[in-house]
């Protein structure tokens, strides 16, 4: 099927194109991308008002397979992804079990194949994640993990840590870093501050970010391996990582959608669906985590995306776990951005050159010759997200029954449209 798209908004990072163009797709590849194609096509789409991005990229997100099949799949978790532009999505592995061995790599990898775009699974840091001693980090490697990573718990022994660093460099794989000092944020619901006391509830201080971010920069110089830092919260972060890149060029660090655009305010009401771990910040940390995109202190934008029951979040704020999630929502959201004087191309960098960059991977651009993995996304087009809509198996989020601005219409990956609203195809 030839597909011919008309006039629409080219907005690509790699090639640094933000223009109105033509665009053929034939077979897997853009066949053509210029002004004033006339080819023939089997499918004419006007893209008047429309924009066409490469296949977004989430270097961070949580599919619930294996062990919690209920709350997300690799199959829903992939097809939710789709839908909100995604074509690559990497999956942390605090799975049950956990990603620690190649059997579990495996088995990932194989249910990948049913998914309608890319599934790059990461393996953990430590045995079952629990900091005490390696995982079989080579094994893990060769078996096709994309990066290590023990997310949801810090590695809080350093000399593991270190260790960790050192054996991930012969494989040129990152260390992604969830930095968190589980002693000073132990029983934490939400930002340590006034509006945590004023809530009754224990809070989470920034400083329990700093004191991992500040270690675990310390010890990527002391190793010279490549460090990731997720989920990044505060100014102070921000500030400690801009001061590190200045000299060594082997950190990155990453962003939430979530914490770019809600602030711990979004706890007012106790909503168990604002519950994250790190906690939503101040509005002085949000504007940081802003400047930091704009700075290209921040590498990536990612999701986060992390089901969960309607059980478990119901269960009263405290007993609630961390997350939400992150899908459908990302782009629009992370567009709203674009008030505090961030470009599109800016945002779409950190959502796809960004992230391909960090993982080494291949990045998806608009580009003749080029896979076509792209999506067509209408920057005005308002709807209501509903728990009809999600198609994430776990409906927690925030966000819900809110009316949002900006929808993903179609997604192609290899060329072949994976998800479509039906306004378009
Ligand atoms: O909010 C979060 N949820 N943060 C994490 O680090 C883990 C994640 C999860 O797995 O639910």
């Amino acid at each position: 099927m030839e597909i011919l798209i008309k006039n629409i908004r080219v907005i690509d990072p790699y090639t640094n194109t933000d223009g109105i163009r033509d665009v053929l797709i034939s077979r897997n590849v853009f066949a053509s991308v210029g002004k004033n194609i006339n080819k023939r096509a089997s499918k004419v789409i006007d893209g008047t008002g429309l924009w066409l991005l490469p296949g977004l990229i989430d270097m961070h997100c949580h599919l619930r397979e294996p062990g919690n099949e209920e709350e997300e799949t690799i199959l829903s978790g992939s097809t939710s992804a789709c839908s909100g532009g995604f074509t690559t999505i990497c999956c942390m592995p605090n799975t049950q079990p956990c990603v620690d061995n190649k059997v579990v790599v495996g088995y990932i990898i194989e249910k990948a194949r049913k998914a309608p775009i890319k599934v790059l699974p990461y393996g953990t840091i430590t045995l079952e994640r629990k900091g005490t001693s390696l995982a079989p980090m080579g094994e893990l490697s060769d078996a096709g993990v994309v990066g290590f990573s023990d997310d949801g718990n810090c590695v809080m022994d350093s000399l593991i840590f270190r260790r960790a660093l050192e054996y991930s460099k012969p494989w040129g794989k990152i260390v992604v870093s969830h930095s968190e000092d589980h002693m000073l944020s132990k029983n934490g619901v939400m930002n340590e501050g006034a509006l945590s006391t004023k809530l009754g509830l224990r809070g989470i201080p920034p400083e329990a970010e700093h004191i991992m971010v500040y270690r675990d920069i310390t010890l990527a110089k002391l190793t010279g391996a490549r460090l990731h830092l997720a989920h990044l919260s505060t100014k102070k972060s921000i500030e400690l990582v801009k001061e590190a890149k200045k000299n060594f060029k082997n950190i990155t660090c990453e962003v939430t959608v979530h914490h770019l655009v809600l602030t711990e305010d979004a706890l007012i009401n106790y909503d168990a669906n604002a519950k994250v771990n790190p906690p939503l910040r101040t509005l002085q940390d949000v504007k940081a985590l802003i400047k930091g995109i704009k700075e290209n202190v921040i590498d990536a934008i990612v999701t986060d995306h992390a089901p969960h029951s309607e059980e478990e979040k119901g269960s009263g704020i405290e007993n609630a776990p961390f997350g939400m999630i992150g899908f459908q929502t990302a782009l629009p959201l992370a567009m709203t951005l674009v008030k505090y004087g961030l470009k599109p191309i800016q945002i779409i960098e950190k959502m796809t050159l960004g992230p391909a960059r960090i993982l080494k991977i291949q990045t998806n651009t608009i580009s003749e010759g080029a896979e076509a993995n792209c999506v067509i996304f209408d920057p005005k087009k308002e709807w209501v997200l509903t728990k009809e809509n999600i198609l994430s198996l776990s409906k927690n989020t925030p966000f819900l029954d809110m009316e949002i601005t900006g929808k993903v219409l179609c997604t192609f990956y290899h060329g072949s449209p994976v998800f479509s609203d039906k306004t378009l195809i």
